[in-house]
């Protein structure tokens, strides 16, 4: 490859280049490949950002598209969503040296794939978020870990956690998506994707 190469074709998709950089991304990283900036804003636009953990993408609209992540509605990311429900993705994987951005509006996944999904995870991984109101005040960790004590009481028989109604998903539908990666000499390459009418990608090169 030249120099002056692109190695993000304009002609490729862009769910299809995210397929490709996050399945090297999950034989590299040294964890959580799938882990993700998400940036929210309140209302009046004030962001703010946290990591979550992707767990279904897909390119379709609707259903089963786009980038979806599980949390706690109740929590300060959930509010904010409330109130605005456009956010940001960032994925920035080191061992390849390359980083994803996403952007476009946020629904929240239906009750059954929220179950689905909830009911996916370990018995421990229920417990503890079914014990937390995240993001709220905690007096003491003692008092997390009492309420840990008495759901895994509660529930050991079953084996099983129904879901708390505010454990939901969120579900991303990209309206952009940029790749970078980078090159020698710091000469690094970027391509910002734009959806456009009738769901149709147009790319372009950005200066880096
Ligand atoms: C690698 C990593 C992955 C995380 N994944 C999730 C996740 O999938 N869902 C979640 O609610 N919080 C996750 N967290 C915790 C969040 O970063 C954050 O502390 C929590 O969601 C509260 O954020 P908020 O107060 O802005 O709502 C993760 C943290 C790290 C470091």
């Amino acid at each position: 490859m030249t120099r002056a190469d692109t190695s993000i074709p304009a002609s490729v998709d862009p769910f299809d280049l995210f397929d490709e950089w996050f399945a090297e991304a999950q034989g590299s990283e040294p964890n959580d490949a799938n882990a993700m900036a998400l940036a929210t804003a309140t209302h009046a636009g004030a962001p703010s950002v946290r990591m979550v953990l992707l767990k279904e993408h897909g390119a379709g609209l609707g259903e089963n598209g786009g980038f979806v992540f599980y949390t706690n509605a109740q929590s300060r990311k959930g509010a904010e969503i409330r109130a605005n429900p456009q956010a940001a993705l960032l994925f920035h994987w080191k061992s390849l040296r390359r980083q994803i951005r996403i952007e476009g509006a946020l629904t929240e996944v239906s009750s059954t794939q929220a179950d689905a999904y909830f009911q996916s995870r370990p018995f421990v991984s229920q417990v503890g978020s079914a014990a937390s109101d995240q993001s709220q005040p905690l007096d003491d960790r003692e008092t997390y870990l009492t309420r840990v004590q008495a759901l895994e009481k509660r529930y050991a028989d079953a084996g099983r956690v129904p879901r708390p109604p505010e454990w939901t998903g969120f579900r991303l539908e990209p309206a952009g998506m940029e790749f970078w990666r980078d090159r020698p000499n710091r000469l690094h390459e970027r391509r910002k994707f734009v959806r456009g009418e009738a769901g149709k990608w147009a790319s372009t090169l950005l200066y880096p």
